[in-house]
């Protein structure tokens, strides 16, 4: 049976809202007894959005926020293409952020519809914890990269806060996610993925990870 959050993320007046009013309230309520999630934020939408000829893969790309985005700042043949596996979602971003360089495809994260090493960066922002089973997911994000590019992921992480009792069990209820500090990281290594650095920014975390050229090679 889905989650609530999983059947909000069905809702067509949530897909119109989630952008503009959800996605930055929600950042902001991240940043809570941390570090600014929104500063990071920002930081991370000038480096996925900077000049290049890239192939990028959006993963949960709801309705197109980052998609768009990167797609915007793509040159030549660079492509971002965003997946996500709710209907809604997807009619909203086809209505307000479709670009030329920006594709939308229906798909479900654990099965990516794309062959091993294609995309020069992956990324899944604020969707893992809403996925259950989600750390297959993490697999298949590192499976569509090619060697040498770089998966980002930014989601949840337990805190002093997070750790009080009831929290985690209140979040679970409404399938919302709380993961372990070290288990994004853990996975994406075991995955294959180098160089992985982790920023916990209050309740949330960004990681960073290269998948090397030769797998196994680099720290
Ligand atoms: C909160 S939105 C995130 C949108 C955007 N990535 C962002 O950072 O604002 C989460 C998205 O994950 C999608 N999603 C959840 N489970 C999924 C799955 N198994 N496969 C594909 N998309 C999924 C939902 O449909 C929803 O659009």
């Amino acid at each position: 049976m889905p989650s609530p959050a999983q059947r909000v993320m069905q809702n067509p007046l949530f897909a119109q809202i989630y952008e503009h009013l959800w996605r930055p309230t929600f950042t902001r309520l991240f940043s809570f007894g941390g570090a600014a999630t929104e500063d990071y934020d920002r930081a991370l939408r000038a480096y996925l959005s900077r000049p290049g000829e890239r192939l990028m893969l959006d993963v949960a790309c709801g309705p197109g926020n980052y998609t768009r985005l990167i797609a915007d700042g793509l040159t030549g043949d660079g492509r971002c293409i965003g997946i996500d596996y709710s209907a809604p979602m997807l009619a909203r971003a086809a209505d307000t952020n479709q670009a030329a360089r920006a594709q939308y495809i229906r798909a479900d994260a654990h099965s990516i519809p794309f062959p091993d090493s294609t995309f020069d960066i992956t990324t899944c922002l604020a969707a893992l914890y809403l996925i259950p089973d989600p750390l297959p997911v993490l697999d298949e994000l590192v499976r569509v990269t090619r060697p040498g590019g770089e998966v980002i992921v930014f989601t949840s992480v337990a805190t002093e806060a997070s750790r009080l009792p009831g929290v985690r069990q209140i979040a679970g209820l409404s399938g919302f996610h709380i993961f372990g500090e070290r288990e994004i990281v853990d996975r994406l290594r075991a995955a294959g993925l180098r160089s992985v650095e982790q920023t916990i920014t209050g309740q949330g975390q960004y990681v960073i990870g290269i998948k090397p050229d030769t797998p196994g090679v680099g720290v």
